[in-house]
């Protein structure tokens, strides 16, 4: 059963639909990301859903329930925002036992669930300090325990790691998971980074003006693309042509790169234009000859030596890995 159902969820402010006609179901304590470029409609969904806000048209459901009218307050929904919107006048531990006293659970009560909150966040022993006293990612751990503590029927989670560095971002990432498992609260998480997405969630839904483009699993959506936007928007896409004059999508890591007249494997002769050393891998930036100006990108693990600028390679790929777009 689907636990959270949008049909046909329109919003519109003036001439901008900000969603147009959105549909998804999710399923109970699937993780589902919201991945769209700035403007697309991802905050909108999600204070729809929230009940911040009314559709234009369209249906919402929760746990079968419609809510399309429903205030916020009817709705058992956790919040976390990219600003922590923390009350910093109040302790970490004021903060979290806050949405349980609107609840009227109070007392010993809330004091051991906002303590446990806490400690599913690994935020242990620093329940009497105020939000100022904290760093970002703890900050954000405190929003976390505080949208969870009253075991909300759903987690919406709006760029929560947005205003943290990089490696911080990486391990909340990978906590933000365990916690999701652990309560199997059914989440939507709205992010514009797509490596973000695709390491989180069970399906993504990828957002454009408005629109959903695809709703899948991420490695169908990197993989098999369903139009032009979604190929671009999830990584890099080499655009190919292919049977029938179509075009398909082929990724780097699919692309082949062979010495110049080496082992008979055939492909295009072309030339290293850049070589950009990620670590593991390296990315090739190659200009194919006879084709006018056409570039690709392929990727390729780093063994021992990558391909200089200036040397020339021959690229290939198989006619399976050239998803078609159009
Ligand atoms: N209250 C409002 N009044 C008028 N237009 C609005 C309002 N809120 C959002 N919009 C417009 O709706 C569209 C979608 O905005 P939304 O905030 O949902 O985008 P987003 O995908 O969350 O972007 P970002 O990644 O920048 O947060 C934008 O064109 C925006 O300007
Ligand atoms: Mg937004």
């Amino acid at each position: 059963m689907s636990d959270i159902r949008l049909e046909g969820v329109t919003k519109k402010y003036g001439a901008v639909a900000a969603a147009d006609g959105v549909d998804l179901s999710v399923a109970q304590g699937e993780f589902v990301t919201i991945l769209g470029p700035s403007g697309s409609g991802k905050t909108t969904l999600l204070s729809l859903i929230a009940g911040l806000n009314r559709p234009t048209a369209g249906r919402i459901f929760i746990g079968g329930r419609d809510v399309t009218q429903a205030t916020a307050q009817e709705r058992n929904i956790g919040l976390v925002f990219q600003s922590y919107a923390l009350f910093p006048h109040m302790t970490v531990l004021e903060n979290v036992l806050f949405p349980l006293s609107v609840r009227k659970v109070t007392g010993a009560e809330a004091r051991s669930r906002a303590l446990e909150a806490l400690k599913l966040v690994r935020l242990e022993g620093l329940q009497d300090r105020r939000p100022s006293q904290l760093s970002g990612g703890q900050q954000q751990r405190v929003a976390l325990a505080r949208a969870v503590v009253f075991k909300p029927d759903i987690l919406l989670l709006d760029e929560p790691l947005g205003a943290l560095d990089r490696k911080l971002r990486e391990e909340l990432q990978v906590e933000l998971k365990q916690l999701q498992r652990t309560l199997g609260v059914t989440t939507l998480l709205v992010t514009h980074d797509q490596e973000e997405a695709l390491s989180l969630s069970d399906r993504i839904m990828v957002l454009n003006h408005g629109k959903t483009q695809q709703v899948a699993a991420p490695t169908e959506a990197y993989l098999r693309p369903a139009n032009r936007f979604v190929a671009e928007f999830l990584g890099i896409a080499n655009f190919v042509g292919i049977d029938g004059g179509r075009t398909g999508v082929v990724r780097p890591e699919r692309v082949r790169l062979g010495e110049d007249g080496g082992s008979g494997g055939g492909g295009t002769p072309a030339r290293v234009v850049e070589a950009i050393y990620l670590g593991q891998m390296v990315r090739y930036h190659v200009a194919l000859e006879g084709e006018g100006s056409a570039a690709m990108v392929a990727a390729a693990p780093f063994v021992g030596r990558a391909w200089q600028p200036g040397e020339r390679v021959t690229v290939s790929w198989d006619a399976a890995d050239a998803w078609p777009v159009n």
